[in-house]
């Protein structure tokens, strides 16, 4: 059997077998005849064991040249050690170090504050429950390519510097050579409306942009949308593909990031009751149902985080909060035939106080009233030739929404800020690392 290098995830097939891991130390210990490195690797942890009267007397010498975060090669036979971090042991025989690390490295085992470990992300990254939040993002960013394949969905990817503005929120723009200010994107969907025209069901899966001046544990300045677009879905279809959607996300991380889920001691009890249907409420309702319970509300307002929080809470499951007032929402919104002053929308609010994780609608598909709402809301109406088109040439009933990632990694993570769901964060005072 040749030597080789697998990843210390592999190791179970290897047992008996002399390898070589590549990675990191994260612990060392002593006792003057055995010495131990707990090695990382990204995919999990092992133990190298050197024993004093079996290794060669420079591998000895070599191992207290060790420190946290030395990169190294250990060679030696794999074993299964129940006892050892990870589950499995290397006897080593040979050991190189590739990267030595001075014994400053910032990131050591005690309590830091969290702007510290955001001045050292690159660092942070490195710990287990960081690798746990990534490997459940990753999953779920996998699972929503995979939910929109099975379904027949084309993915259309939407320019990021744009002249349209979708939503309301802050702005970031830049100089565009003669053109004058180009935007970053706040959505893809007017371009997913397009799209939607000529392939009939399309996502975008983007990065998305706004210049908002909050600071909440859910906004980030820079995060990424999910926006599916699908031609003849009326605001119920919209919402039985939401629902559909977020439970088919919510159901993949329980089957197989049940490890991750457990690092990060994620009860996992109510994300076991995430499935369809949701609850429905509809805006007016939930304003009189709020009020009841104490709150400021007036009907016309948007539902602030502890609105939605207090709505949640009385629901096992998420939440659809139906058909806002025209005011609270974007220009692009179908008006409610029922209810001329509201608008065909929903807000999907996640359970155990996450609130808004994806923000959806009917658009509105009648040229005359999207060219009074966008001249109501002050837009610059030229930007928007082409959007009014699609209302001109074989106007279509369509509807879709989006579901912002960080959001949705941090509830189903069961974090308190979104901000350990990116892997470099941006928001309003922070740009670095
Ligand atoms: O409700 P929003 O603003 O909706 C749109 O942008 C529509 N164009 C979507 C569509 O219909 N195609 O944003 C959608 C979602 C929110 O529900 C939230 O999950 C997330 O995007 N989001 C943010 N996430 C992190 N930081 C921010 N600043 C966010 N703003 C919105
Ligand atoms: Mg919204």
């Amino acid at each position: 059997m040749p030597e080789t290098t697998p990843r210390i995830a592999e190791l179970k097939d290897h047992v008996g077998h002399t390898v070589t891991i590549r990675g990191w130390v994260t612990h060392l210990r002593s006792s003057g005849k055995v010495a131990f490195a707990v090695v990382r690797d990204g995919t999990g942890v092992m133990q190298a064991v050197f024993v004093k009267s079996a290794v060669p007397a420079e591998t000895w010498e070599r191992f207290k040249e060790l420190t946290l975060e030395t990169s190294v090669f250990v060679t030696g036979e794999a074993k299964a050690e129940p006892r050892a971090p990870g589950g499995y042991e290397i006897l080593v025989t040979g050991l190189t170090i590739f990267g030595p690390s001075p014994i400053d490295y910032p990131i050591q085992p005690k309590e830091h504050g969290v702007d510290f470990l955001l001045d050292n992300r690159h660092f942070w990254l490195r710990s287990p429950r960081q690798r746990a939040i990534f490997a459940v993002r990753n999953e779920i960013e996998q699972a929503i390519h995979d939910f929109f394949y099975q379904r027949g969905f084309l993915r259309v990817d939407t320019p990021i510097l744009t002249a349209a503005i979708g939503e309301r929120s802050g702005l970031f723009s830049t100089e565009y050579f003669d053109e004058g200010n180009a935007y970053l994107a706040q959505t893809g969907q007017l371009y997913g409306e397009a799209a939607a025209a000529a392939f009939g069901k399309i996502y975008t899966f983007g990065p998305t942009f706004r210049a908002e001046k909050s600071k909440t544990r859910r906004h980030l300045t820079e995060f990424w949308m999910i926006e599916p677009e699908v031609a003849w879905n009326d605001s119920a279809d919209n919402m039985r593909l939401q629902e559909d959607f977020v439970s088919f996300l919510v159901q993949r991380c329980l089957e197989r990031r049940a490890a991750e889920l457990a690092e990060l001691e994620r009860d996992t009890a109510p994300l076991e009751r995430v499935q369809p249907p949701f609850h429905r409420v509809q805006y007016t309702d939930a304003v009189s149902i709020l009020q009841q319970k104490g709150s400021a509300i007036v009907w016309g307002d948007d539902l602030g985080a502890e609105d939605e929080a207090l709505l949640v809470a009385d629901y096992d499951r998420p939440v659809f909060v139906m058909n806002y007032p025209k005011e609270a929402k974007a220009f692009y919104m179908k008006e409610n035939p029922e209810d001329p002053r509201t608008v065909l929308c929903d807000d999907c609010l996640a359970p155990e106080g996450y609130g808004e994780i994806i923000g959806g609608s009917q658009r509105e598909d009648d040229y005359e009233k999207l060219i009074h709402r966008i001249r109501e809301e002050g837009l610059p109406e030229a930007a928007y030739d082409w959007y009014l088109d699609l209302r001109k040439y074989g106007t279509f009933v369509h509807s879709g929404f989006g579901l912002g990632l960080e959001r949705t990694v941090a509830w189903i993570c069961g974090l308190k800020h979104i901000r350990e769901t990116s892997a470099f964060p941006r928001m309003m005072s922070r740009l670095r690392p």
